[in-house]
């Protein structure tokens, strides 16, 4: 019987961090928009800079929630698949942002925000989904 309680607190104990995560990771890529703005406002390369290390931190974020969810919540399957798209494509946004700053690629810039733009719907759908876990 403990060992059930304590396996089960175990179980509510990871889904919180990768619920946490998650919510931490949608967070920073919201961030990257206000970042965006300001270098594009102040034509600054301090929010350039800023927006580049946002970039690393929302998919180091996103990629430990991944395996995490992976590691403890195996058998909801939806969670870590979508997860690890997500960081994927983070990734790709991330790449696509190098080419735009360091080799000038603006016409990239189209495919770049719309990118950005479906992360966010990524991200809010696993913050959603892993507090629903949490809860039930
Ligand atoms: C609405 C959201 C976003 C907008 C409007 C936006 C816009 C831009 C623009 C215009 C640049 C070129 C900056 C320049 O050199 O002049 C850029 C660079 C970049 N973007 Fe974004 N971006 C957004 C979201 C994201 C996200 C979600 C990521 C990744 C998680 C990302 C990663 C990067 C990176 C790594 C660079 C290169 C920065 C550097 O050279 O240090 N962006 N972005």
């Amino acid at each position: 019987m403990t060992e059930v309680a304590t396996t089960a607190t175990k179980a509510t104990a990871a889904t919180r961090w990768v619920a946490g995560l998650f919510s931490a990771a949608l967070v920073l890529v919201v961030l990257q928009g206000l970042w965006a703005g300001m270098f594009i406002e102040q034509d600054s390369d301090l929010w350039v800079f800023v927006h580049g290390r946002g970039a690393e931190a929302s998919i180091l974020t996103a990629g430990i929630a991944t395996v995490l969810a992976f590691a403890t919540l195996r058998r909801h399957r939806s969670l870590w698949v979508v997860g690890a798209v997500f960081t994927v494509v983070l990734v790709l946004i991330a790449y696509l942002g190098g080419l735009i700053s360091d080799d000038g690629l603006d016409s990239l810039i189209p495919v770049h925000v719309p990118l950005a733009m479906g992360s966010l719907l990524l991200g809010t759908w696993l913050a959603v989904k892993s507090w629903r876990l949490v809860r039930e």
